[in-house]
């Protein structure tokens, strides 16, 4: 019997469009699920959105419709985004659906008659952007210490969750499951920042609500938002209901893939609803960052939402996805911007992709009238090619196993850019022109052409429309050779069939045109208080060798903690860091010239001031993400860091 694979996302909250940002979270969990699919699994994909709370309940009265008729249409929307975007997943739970709502009565019940939930009263402060309760000594400058905004006094009768009495449980169970909470640095934060200071009993009820799941032996309650939404896991597998086979056979999930301001609530307040119920905790948690514009996290109060239907209209859904997993670090925030997207679209799809489809069924075509040739004797240089598409798919097996999508097309891609070298190496045009090369160049076209079913089939998960068009152009017919087991031996595709020559798979863009076109983008701008100062006019020309204060704003400066430094082996001027930028960053590895002047010991714990959004650079090796600031005399024989003075924060912005 085939395993099973259960992968989630959060679902959504659906009070505003969803943007690029939340398209991200999708696609990887598509990816993921597809990719397992494809290996075999018995995969399970559930997506959906989260309706309830106050938030929702004052934009449907602010528009004058009731919240059910508000999401309703929402959610119509965000279907239709994952219906263009490919997203295709197994169920869509909607916290308004009746299953669910009876669900978080069952449960609300339970713990309440087993003694896990307990009456009392609440006062406090509700930030209704995060639906979260804060202490007064958690609040920031009196605002929500999570997004800044202010909050609201409440006080009143609520029931409380006993979060407290499952504290050591918890500690003790993350730090005996290392894959709990991934990546590790956020396992780290949450026991430091969260749990071991002590948790606080739960305020899980409010009486001021009224769009949510009413408590249903105390109907004025409704339940808190959260216990509400991340009960959906188990609901939409029938929890507690009359048919829990898909219950039974898919929990606990294999993956949630939440968003980094979210792990939160998924590694605290989650495994301990699941540990009361005596239910068994999701395999792994995983924290991915976040999809940045100019350095600020997208969202519709900052104006600076970039809309993936506009995208995928525009560039196809295959690109905008895999841009999305290829320039994204699994954990880490990734830039958005369409210079990005152009280039990729244009060097990894047009040129690298597209191309070697197009001269290769092109080259087939002209040489040997669109018949793939069966191949002579292999040479010392099909070897190399033959053994990268033969490990090739074990690579991206293993990246994707450790959610590193990004790597996983990396992969695949260096399998492509070695196609396009073989075809240079071998100069089929050259090669043509006598008899014993056009001998020769058979093996190369064959190979060439095995290679590119290979590839197609590996694209699949992150490009589901593209393989099919590639296996048009081979002619390829025999749905056997477009699965993952069809990779294990190199030479299945059937020499013989015919090629056809079809559309670019990605038509090459003119950057420039297009940027010029499109980029009258939202634009950008900081929140009030902390908008640097503009000193010219944006119009005003700068002159030469002077920025403006935007051309500034584009460098991201910010205190970095150096946690670790080492020598980096065989240079005698490089170190290598790992810095931190605040907790909830995860750490990056910075590489600097700066071995001359400071040892590794010296620079242990000392605030530097890092330009953060560089493009990250290999030396020696070493994925660099960042540039550490010093200041050094014309000969460079004193170099000195910029650092802050003492009290400032790790991760604070420079400007
Ligand atoms: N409703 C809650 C989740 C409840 S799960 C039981 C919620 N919803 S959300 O709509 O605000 O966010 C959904 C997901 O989208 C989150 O994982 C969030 O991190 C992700 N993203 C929102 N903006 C994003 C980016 N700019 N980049 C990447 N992911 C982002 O939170």
């Amino acid at each position: 019997m085939a395993e099973k694979y259960y992968i989630t996302t959060p679902i959504y909250y659906p009070s505003d469009n969803l943007h690029i940002g939340h398209a991200y979270c999708s696609t990887a969990a598509d990816t993921m699920a597809r990719f397992k699919k494809m290996e075999g699994y018995d995969t399970f994909f559930l997506t959906g959105t989260d309706e309830h709370g106050q938030k929702i309940e004052r934009k449907a009265a602010a528009k004058g419709v009731t919240p059910q008729a508000y999401v309703d249409e929402i959610v119509k929307g965000i279907k239709e985004l994952w219906a263009l975007m490919d997203v295709e997943y197994d169920d869509f739970i909607r916290t308004s659906d009746e299953r669910h709502v009876k669900a978080v009565q069952k449960i609300f019940r339970k713990l309440y008659d087993q003694g896990d939930i307990y009456k009392g009263s609440y006062e406090g402060w509700y930030c209704t952007p995060c639906e979260s309760f804060f202490t007064e000594l958690q609040l920031k400058d009196g605002c929500c210490p999570d997004c800044g905004r202010p909050v609201e006094k409440t006080c009143e009768e609520a029931y409380f969750f006993k979060l407290n009495k499952y504290q050591d449980w918890l500690i003790d169970y993350i730090e005996n499951h290392p894959d709990f909470i991934q990546p590790a640095s956020r396992k780290n934060e949450m026991i430091n920042n969260f749990l071991k200071p002590g948790l606080q009993d739960l305020c899980v009820s409010r009486t001021s609500i009224k769009w949510g799941v009413p408590v249903d032996f105390d109907p004025k309650h409704t339940v808190y938002v959260w216990l509400d939404a991340l009960t959906n896991y188990i609901n939409a597998l029938g929890y507690m209901s009359d048919d829990d086979s898909l219950y039974r056979k898919f929990w606990p999930a294999d993956l949630h893939l939440v968003g980094k301001e979210i792990i939160r609530f998924h590694t605290i307040i989650w495994p301990i609803i699941l540990h009361a119920l005596g239910l068994p905790l999701p395999k792994q948690v995983f924290g991915h960052g976040w999809l940045v514009l100019d350095g600020m996290k997208m969202s519709k109060s900052l104006g600076n939402v970039v809309d993936p239907v506009v995208l995928c209209n525009r560039y196809s859904s295959d690109a905008i996805r895999y841009f999305l997993m290829r320039e994204m670090p699994f954990g880490s925030d990734g830039q958005f911007s369409y210079e990005a997207l152009l280039n990729r679209i244009n060097a990894d799809l047009a040129n690298d992709l597209g191309n070697l489809v197009s001269r290769t069924v092109a080259m087939v075509e002209k040489y040997f009238d669109g018949v793939v040739p069966a191949h002579g004797e292999w040479q010392e240089n099909d070897r190399f090619l033959i053994a990268l598409a033969e490990s090739t798919p074990a690579k991206a097996k293993k990246h994707m196993d450790e959610l590193q999508i990004s790597l996983s097309l990396q992969d695949i891609w260096q399998l492509i850019g070695e196609c396009n070298r073989y075809i240079d190496l071998n100069t089929p045009w050259v090669l043509i022109k006598s008899e014993e090369g056009k001998e020769r160049l058979k093996t190369v076209m064959y190979a060439l052409c095995e290679c590119i079913r290979i590839v197609a089939v590996l694209i699949a998960p992150t490009m589901p429309r593209t393989p099919a068009r590639i296996f048009e152009q081979l002619g390829l017919t025999d749905d056997n050779l477009k699965t993952w087991d069809s990779l294990k031996e190199f030479g299945m595709l059937p020499a013989g069939i015919k090629v056809k020559k079809g559309e670019a798979l990605f038509p090459r863009i003119d950057i420039q045109k297009e940027l010029a076109d499109i980029v009258p983008t939202p634009k950008v701008e900081a929140p009030k208080a902390e908008a640097p100062k503009k000193t010219a006019k944006p119009e005003e020309p700068a002159g030469e060798g002077i920025i403006t204060i935007d051309d500034f704003a584009k460098v991201q400066l910010r205190v970095a903690r150096i946690v670790t430094a080492e020598k980096v082996e065989g240079s005698d001027k490089l170190l290598k860091f790992t810095v931190k930028l605040g907790a909830s960053d995860p750490q990056r590895t910075v590489v600097s010239g700066i071995a001359k002047f400071y040892t590794p010991e010296e620079m242990v714990d000392k605030q530097v001031v890092l330009v953060s959004n560089l493009k990250p650079a290999k030396l020696r090796g070493i994925k660099s993400e960042g540039m550490i600031l010093c200041a050094s005399d014309e000969a460079d024989k004193v170099l000195k860091l910029v650092t802050v003075e003492p009290g400032m924060e790790d991760g604070a912005a420079i400007r």
